[in-house]
């Protein structure tokens, strides 16, 4: 994409990226994508903030050569160290050794550790100003949103904040950069969930701090390092990512997500028992097949959520295995405060009970029911597992 003048001399100059198939190298962004947006103030004194990811860099440097000689930039801000955001800076520094690299002290001493980059750079303070003629940057610290080292940069004279990964989203842009002119504003508000689960739930104190930190400053654009940017409505993605942080410490919405795995489809056959049960009861639900679906795209539903049921089978004497997967990275991702139910078959011994009881003792979830049945379930099992989903349904939609 070309750049885009957001105000005048500053322009979007992010990279779009619809190649990669897993962000992190663990979540699945194939079919959504992701933009890197890079920012250049074009004043006295040139900067970019935040940079990209190293692949299409020809296409990064075409963008600036539309605004500036790149022989004149001034300054990079390296807000954040990840690679998705630093990982051109070695190939711009080849083309621009004159530049200053402003960042945290940590940051100073993880352009070492990362790049070998000693010459150059510049440590500023939480709260340090710079002015580059017409517009004045403010160094905002906002540790562990998403890395020890990242901060958040203001423009005052716009009253823009560029946020880094705070604020951000999956989906690369779709030719409109702003909230204002996107005809896809579910797809990005559905996005930056997911985005925010996988990527930055764990940080949520952090991020509730950062918005805190934040609270007085008179933001008209939020632009982010992922994902649209929000000119018309920048109040929105700040309430939307306040109250997903606030999810860290509460059960969630009235809701149930059904995660069930099957071999044979005895399980699944009482999977669909129990969700007649839940639906009956007029309870939101989302059901996923754990053994076909990224737990990237169950993680939205497990952390705004406040029931969930397992349905898997007994595997080699434990818990089917793709099921105790997706319980791990529940506890990865620290998903707290919930009400869990579970069912499921097994042949001869049995042993899924206790290895899922040992798996959700870290997460610290409230067991409130479990059966399990031999084979294929009964008529009278069946109907045994209607009432079990009736009743987690009735406690979820009354729990407090
Ligand atoms: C590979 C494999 C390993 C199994 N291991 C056990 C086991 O250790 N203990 C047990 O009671 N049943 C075990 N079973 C039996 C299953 O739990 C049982 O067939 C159950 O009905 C499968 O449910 P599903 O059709 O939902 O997959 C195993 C089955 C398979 C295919
Ligand atoms: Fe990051
Ligand atoms: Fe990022």
């Amino acid at each position: 994409m070309p750049p885009v003048e957001i105000k005048p001399n500053i322009h979007w100059i992010g990279v779009n990226d619809r190649t990669t198939d897993l962000f992190e190298g663990l979540w699945p962004i194939t079919q959504e994508g992701v933009s890197y947006n890079a920012y250049l103030i074009n004043d006295e004194k040139k900067a970019i903030v935040d940079l990209a990811k190293a692949l299409k860099t020809d296409e990064f440097f075409d963008q600036l050569d539309h605004v500036i000689d790149i022989s004149q930039l001034d300054y990079v801000i390296v807000n954040h160290m990840e690679p998705d955001h630093s990982g051109i800076l070695r190939t711009l520094l080849r083309i621009a050794p004159q530049v200053t690299i402003l960042g945290t002290e940590k940051t100073r001493d993880m352009l070492d550790s990362f790049y070998g980059i000693r010459e150059g750079v510049r440590v500023v303070q939480d709260g340090e100003t710079l002015s580059l003629g017409q517009h004045e940057l403010t160094f905002v610290y906002t540790p562990f949103v998403h890395w020890p080292e990242t901060m958040m940069t203001y423009e005052s004279s716009e009253q823009i904040l560029f946020s880094c990964d705070a604020f951000g989203s999956y989906g690369a842009l779709r030719g409109a950069i702003f909230d204002d002119d996107c005809t896809s504003q579910a797809f990005y508000t559905q996005q930056a969930l997911r985005y925010y689960v996988n990527i930055v739930s764990v940080f949520s104190k952090p991020v509730l701090k950062a918005i805190e930190k934040l609270a007085d400053v008179p933001v008209s654009i939020i632009a982010p390092s992922h994902g649209l940017i929000w000119r018309k409505s920048p109040e929105r993605i700040i309430e939307l990512y306040k109250k997903w942080a606030e999810y860290a410490n509460e059960p969630g919405e009235i809701g149930i997500t059904m995660l069930y795995g099957s071999m044979y489809g005895n399980t699944e056959k009482m999977m669909n028992a129990v969700a007649h049960g839940i639906s009956q009861e007029g309870v939101p639900l989302d059901i996923f097949d754990v053994t076909h679906t990224h737990v990237s795209y169950m993680m939205p539903a497990l952390w705004t959520q406040r029931g969930i049921v397992v349905g898997a089978p007994t595997y080699e004497g434990s818990l089917f295995p793709p099921m105790a997967e997706v319980l791990n990275m529940a506890k990865y991702k620290r998903i707290r405060n919930k009400s869990v139910a579970r069912f499921g078959s097994y042949g001869w011994s049995g042993g899924a009970q206790r290895h899922f009881e040992n798996l959700i003792e870290p997460l610290q979830w409230n067991l409130t029911d479990s059966f399990e049945f031999v084979g294929s379930p009964s008529d009278a099992e069946l109907e045994q597992g209607e009432k079990f989903g009736a009743e987690f349904a009735r406690l979820i939609k009354e729990s407090p």
